[in-house]
């Protein structure tokens, strides 16, 4: 059987330019999920990912929801042969490309360009999670060509809507549990440590995100008439937001970091021996120095501390010139990021509540939820998670890092959740990726490695035989 490997590792190299086409063709795709005038696209997205599968020997369906389909594929394994069950979980949705402006090529026209570190494909999606989710899919490829076969029974769930919450996901598995049902969830949709070190992510932050409407006059007004004898509601939001939090970085909402334990001592001690650049980690943003909750580094401030940020706010006059005007409603997009013991539902009625509790006299205040998910923790230990890094150190030379991050995955709480199975969530980005921004990369060297990695994963479970 370890002839077996060799041999994939092998056929993924050398179809590694034919790899790259085809992630051109998903990336040529603008899976927008985010904008309903994009649902066609989206499904298009779907149904290449659905046709690929096919092509593997996979059962693949588009499955439709009340929002936008899921991919949902199936392979048996080897004939005869009883091995642990995988779910690779993926999106084939984007982001919006928004500022077009900045791009240097257009979003959804991949280009391969050269860095510093060899080639890398620029286009929306690169990294965030078409080019992460062709490393599973290539090396599929590889072990199709090769035995006909992935090593062991592997099921493909691809969701359109990550990037706008997940929301048909939960009733989705829900209704799907049986199909779903597995041994061990695999998820490709964050980073490495650096380009020669790959990472296993064991903290992932939870979100809740809001928008809080304040609404004051019945109709815009001029300021000159006015200004100086009523409460602006710009001015009234802007200093909600301000509210926030207190001047040296710490969250102001009452309770806010009640339920939050200090890191253990285990985690601590590995993460310090990590090595955290927080100069370069600023430097990728083009800053200079860090704020944020006093005694914690950048580190630790986006790995297990949380956090209440504003991103975005609107209201009044935004087009040229002036315009003496008071506005009679402003908007806020509000959200929170949340670690371990953090509940959403209590954030979240603890947002709202200090956002309330000041409402100007005879003010209304408007909120919608834009969705609540709790933060994650994935066991650091276990088979598949060893046998995981021991494919990894075959590929790089190297063992896995075990990282945290400030991201968000929802499907990775609702697989524990409702299927009871722990995600292994081996990434292939790279810290400056731009990932949501405008020119995402994803490193040819990254798409060919991340294939050869999964190549060895599936191998390395597939020999744990339950
Ligand atoms: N893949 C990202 C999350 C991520 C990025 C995790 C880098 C670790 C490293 C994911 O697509 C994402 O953007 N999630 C959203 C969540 C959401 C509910 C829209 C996020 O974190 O903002
Ligand atoms: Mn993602
Ligand atoms: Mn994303």
């Amino acid at each position: 059987m370890a002839a077996d490997l060799e041999s994939v590792l092998a056929r993924a190299d050398a179809d590694h330019p034919g790899a790259i086409e085809r992630l051109k063709d998903f990336l040529r795709i603008p899976t927008i999920s985010t904008d309903p005038k994009h649902a066609p696209e989206v499904r298009r997205g779907a149904a290449w990912s659905a046709e690929q599968l096919r092509a593997l020997g996979f059962d693949a369906r588009v499955v439709d929801t009340p929002g936008h389909p899921m991919v949902l594929a199936k392979h048996p394994g080897p004939k005869g042969v009883t091995a642990p069950r995988v779910l690779f979980y993926g999106h084939y949705d984007v982001q919006p490309p928004d500022p077009l402006e900045l791009w240097e090529s257009p979003p959804f026209e991949p280009v391969v360009v050269d860095g510093p570190r060899g080639k890398r494909i620029v286009a929306r999606g690169a990294v965030d999670d078409k080019g992460q989710v062709m490393t599973f899919i290539e090396a599929l490829r590889a072990w199709h060509a090769c035995t006909g076969s992935p090593p062991c029974p592997v099921t493909v769930l691809l969701e359109g809507e990550e990037e706008s919450g997940s929301p048909s996901l939960e009733p989705f598995i829900e209704s799907h549990r049986k199909e779903l049902d597995a041994d061990v969830a695999i998820v490709s949709d964050t980073g490495m440590w650096d380009v020669n070190t790959p990472a296993i992510t064991t903290m992932l932050r939870g979100l809740v995100y809001i928008e809080a409407t304040l609404s004051g006059p019945s109709h815009d007004l001029h300021s000159g008439l006015y200004g100086g004898a009523i409460v602006n509601p710009i001015n009234a939001l802007a200093c909600m937001v301000a509210s926030l939090h207190h001047a040296d970085g710490r969250v102001a909402i009452e309770g806010f970091y009640d339920e939050v334990r200090p890191l253990p001592e285990r985690t601590k001690a590995q993460w310090a021996g990590l090595g955290f650049d927080e100069a370069e980690f600023l430097g990728a943003a083009g800053l200079k120095s860090g704020f944020g909750e006093p005694g914690f580094g950048a580190m630790e401030r986006t790995w297990c501390r949380p956090t209440c940020d504003c991103n975005g706010i609107k209201g009044g006059y935004i087009g040229a010139g002036a315009k003496t005007v008071i506005a009679s409603q402003a908007s806020a997009k509000i959200s929170c990021r949340l670690v371990a013991d953090m509940d959403p539902e209590r954030t979240y009625e603890r947002l709202c509540a200090h956002l309330h509790a000041r409402v100007p006299v005879g003010f209304h205040l408007k909120i919608e939820s834009f969705g609540r998910n709790p933060p994650i923790r994935v066991a650091d230990e276990s088979p598949y998670l060893s046998a995981t890094e021991r494919a990894l150190e075959k590929v790089y030379g190297r063992g896995p890092v075990h990282i945290g991050s400030g991201g968000s995955i929802p499907a990775v709480g609702s697989i524990q959740r409702i299927l009871g199975l722990e995600s292994l969530l081996v990434g292939f980005g790279l810290d400056d990726d731009r990932v949501h921004s405008p020119n995402e990369k994803f490193e040819l060297t990254c798409l060919h490695r991340g294939t050869r990695s999964h190549a060895a994963i599936l191998k390395a479970i597939a020999d744990l035989r339950p």
